[in-house]
């Protein structure tokens, strides 16, 4: 970082430099190469203001040669000192401020109900990447905690031939990984979410309970009309669609009785439904991690050359994540290239949602992104490339890459 001048007031330096540690370590024990798509996925979660970019990922793809360099190896060996104070660390007492919290980490579906009904007030943590905002900005103490993201029966991904489970606990990372190769608008759509952190702490179900109307992935389970597993308290169970899932902001139906109150477990989909054409598309002001403006989850099933259903699910244009479902009945029944039939479809959803004007966008321009990806999807769905810039792709043609100016024709700065 000081070689390539990666720092200016360095105020994001410390997490940079461990994101990049972290790669290096990791690609230490996978033997994957070091590149420029792997450089910028580790430090999408850290925001520079003042450096640009460019010298940042110029130094996370100079760390293999500086980590082989004779002065850096003489460099960390000073450490050592550092290292064996670390590993002699004692715990220390818990003061008497936190003498009412604990944090307990049931491994099975059997003892996490059994420590929940063992402690009726604890809360459920997954990764906390929205409870704990709970902590930072609203100062507020949890008293016990129940760790979630270890339970085997909520961490399983599997195919049964004829349904995708998802356990409540799988990480976005997981979920992308497995996503990669099968489902590449599903891979497309996570790596959109957040950072790099984020996704190997947040879990599908913990985006699910948490309600929010901007949560990316209630639109994609809205899309394939999953069904949620839920599991009570005294082990009582049963299954809601998400379609049946959100109340009103924030609210969900999972029962809230003390003693009696719900999990969510998994979900299942089907996988005649994710074989059918579907896309996401995310609008958000910044390209790595940023909360959606709008978000679109489609879902076409086709017979022959006409529509048989349609799911237009959208985040961040209500209350709560929510299907626009005049808009989908207008192209039931109608050919794919039914050009009247988008224009009602896009009427009816003008007229059937009314988003909000916040600080991430206006209800005006709202509306008229959801219209225009609505005829993206039909667009798409006719055999038509529109645009997508999604991933690294579109902050590397913005970046300068810092070659040298030669003077000479074609000597590329851009
Ligand atoms: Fe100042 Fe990155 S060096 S924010």
């Amino acid at each position: 970082m000081v070689e390539h001048h990666g720092s200016q007031c360095g105020f994001c330096t410390p997490g940079i430099v461990l994101s990049l540690a972290g790669l290096y370590e990791n690609s230490q024990s996978s033997d994957k190469a070091i590149d420029r798509e792997s450089v910028c996925d580790a430090i999408s979660g850290n925001l520079c203001r003042c450096t640009g970019y460019r010298p940042i990922i110029d130094a996370g793809l100079d760390m293999v040669r500086t980590a082989k360099d004779a002065q850096f190896i003489e460099l960390m060996s000073k450490n050592d000192n550092i290292k064996s104070q670390l590993l002699a660390f004692k715990e220390v007492e818990k003061p008497a401020s936190l003498s009412n919290q604990s944090y307990l980490q049931p491994m099975t579906l059997a003892e996490l109900l059994q420590v929940k009904t063992a402690h009726l007030d604890a809360i459920m943590i997954a990764g906390g990447t929205d409870l704990m905002l709970e902590n930072t900005q609203r100062f507020h103490d949890f008293g016990t905690l129940i760790d979630v993201s270890h339970v085997a029966e909520l961490k399983q991904i599997q195919c049964n031939g004829t349904t995708l489970t998802l356990g409540a606990s799988v990480t976005y990372s997981e979920l992308e990984h497995f996503s990669k190769t099968r489902y590449p608008h599903i891979y497309n759509l996570l790596s959109r979410i957040a950072s790099r952190q984020i996704r190997n702490r947040g879990t599908i179900g913990g985006n699910v309970a948490n309600a929010s109307p901007i949560a990316d992935l209630p639109p994609l389970l809205l899309a394939f009309d999953a069904d949620m597993q839920l599991v009570k308290t005294d082990g009582s169970k049963r299954v809601v669609n998400i379609n049946d899932f959100y109340q009103g902001y924030k609210t969900t139906v999972l029962a809230k009785e003390r003693g009696k109150d719900e999990l969510i477990a998994s979900f299942d989909l089907a996988l005649s439904k994710l074989e059918q054409f579907h896309r996401f598309y995310k609008v958000s002001k910044r390209m790595e991690d940023d909360i959606s403006s709008v978000l679109l989850a489609v879902r076409f099933e086709l017979s022959d050359d006409k529509i048989s259903d349609v799911r237009f699910a959208f985040g961040g244009m209500a209350a709560t994540p929510i299907r626009a479902k005049n808009a989908e009945q207008s192209l039931v029944g109608k050919n794919i290239n039914d050009e009247q039939a988008l224009t009602q479809a896009i009427e009816n959803l003008r007229r059937e949602l009314t988003p909000l004007s916040d600080m991430r966008a206006s209800s005006r321009y709202r509306l008229d992104m959801a219209c225009n990806l609505i005829k993206k999807a039909w667009l798409e769905l006719n055999g038509t490339q529109v645009p997508t810039f999604s991933g690294h792709a579109l902050s590397e043609s913005m970046l300068s890459l810092g070659n040298e100016i030669t003077g000479q024709e074609g000597a590329t700065h851009a």
